[in-house]
């Protein structure tokens, strides 16, 4: 009659020989014949040593169970690791691991706004905060907008054909020719038309000017214009709004200044400059509604005042990130790009 003890060794060694056996497969069909030989259910060597369960004396059988099933169990552990590792590559040496877990990911490439547009969309949320509700309009401009209704007569220099991108369209006419709008102002007068005051808008968008190009010019940019309309507007009110948006968006340190000047639709007008660099630069215009503007839309000077501005956010932009030259915003150039 085969001890317990004969048993529990006979098991202990099909342990230590499975593992074996299982290391030395090259391949996975050599590791499934010796999966076969220790572990298949007709002629298994497991199979065969349990058979000998039967010589074991009853009061013994319970703990002989045990060691079986875990024995079972082991073996089983011993094949799935040995599988793993033939399907990593490294279960022998110089063979080409199938998947190389050691090798760092791929990190996908996020992109991430353009600086002029994450300028826009924290001028708009500093104007929001002021009270000043987004406004739109249509960069293909008639001349009424861009011009007439801003009190910029015909006969006006500011219409020069060699100041503006007029359109050759064929249905342009000698009254109104289309043209890509040179200010954002066109929105002051498409607002106007059809709401009644008070108004207090922000715009944001594209103008077109043939400037040439250099380090503060572009032949396309931004602004931002702003319009509030209502009884009693000084110019107080305009002085105070453009010093609370210079340092919401430069910071306290800015140094923001008012020169006198003339816009056709602002009386008084004024620019604003920032200092940089040892310099002044213009960031925009600004002035109170002229009266014949608001005659234009239909309002009467007599019931409400209104003050108006419009400022460059590339200049804002590289005031605030210290970019020297504007036209490396449209170079398209990632390296210099992703810095913001
Ligand atoms: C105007 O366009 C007026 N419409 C501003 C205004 C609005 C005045 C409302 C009064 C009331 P100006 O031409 O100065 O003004 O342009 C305004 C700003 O746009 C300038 O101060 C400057 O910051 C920016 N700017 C002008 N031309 C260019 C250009 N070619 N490239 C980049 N920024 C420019």
């Amino acid at each position: 009659m085969t001890g317990l003890s004969d048993f529990l060794t006979q098991l202990d060694d099909l342990v230590s020989e499975a593992q074996s056996a299982f290391d030395a497969a090259a391949d996975s069909a050599e590791l499934e014949d010796s999966r076969v030989a220790f572990l298949g259910a007709k002629s298994g060597r497991l199979k065969s040593v349990q058979k000998g369960m039967g010589s074991v004396v009853g009061s013994d059988k319970p703990a002989a169970g045990k060691r079986l099933n875990e024995v079972k169990q082991q073996i089983q552990n011993a094949f799935d690791g040995a599988q793993t590792r033939l399907v990593a590559g490294t279960l022998s040496i110089g063979q080409q691991p199938a998947v190389d877990h050691s090798v760092p990911g791929r990190r996908p490439s996020l992109g991430h706004l353009h600086p002029v547009t994450q300028t826009i969309e924290e001028l708009m949320d500093i104007m929001g905060r002021l009270g000043f509700t987004p406004a739109d309009g249509p960069e293909i401009e008639d001349e009424w907008h861009n011009f007439e209704a801003l009190n910029i007569p015909r006969e006006h220099p500011a219409r020069d054909p060699l100041d503006n991108f007029y359109l050759n369209v064929a249905h342009q006419t000698a009254e109104s020719s289309l043209l890509l709008r040179s200010q954002t102002s066109t929105v002051q007068i498409r607002v106007m038309e059809k709401t009644p005051p008070p108004i207090r808008i922000i715009s944001l968008g594209r103008v077109y000017r043939p400037d040439t190009a250099d380090a503060t010019h572009y032949p396309m940019f931004h602004q931002m214009e702003g319009l509030l309309v209502d009884r009693q507007v000084t110019m107080a009110d305009l002085k105070s709004v453009l010093r609370i948006f210079a340092t919401s968006y430069l910071g306290d340190e800015v140094h923001v200044r008012f020169r006198p000047s003339f816009f056709p639709f602002t009386e008084p007008s004024v620019e604003a400059d920032y200092h940089w660099n040892d310099a002044w630069v213009e960031f925009g215009g600004a002035g109170m509604v002229d009266p014949n503007v608001l005659r234009a839309v239909g309002y009467d000077p007599e019931e409400v005042t209104g003050f108006a501005f419009g400022l460059g956010v590339e200049r804002l932009c590289m005031r605030r990130h210290n970019i020297t030259d504007i036209r490396e915003l449209y170079k398209n150039d990632v390296r210099f790009l992703e810095q913001f």
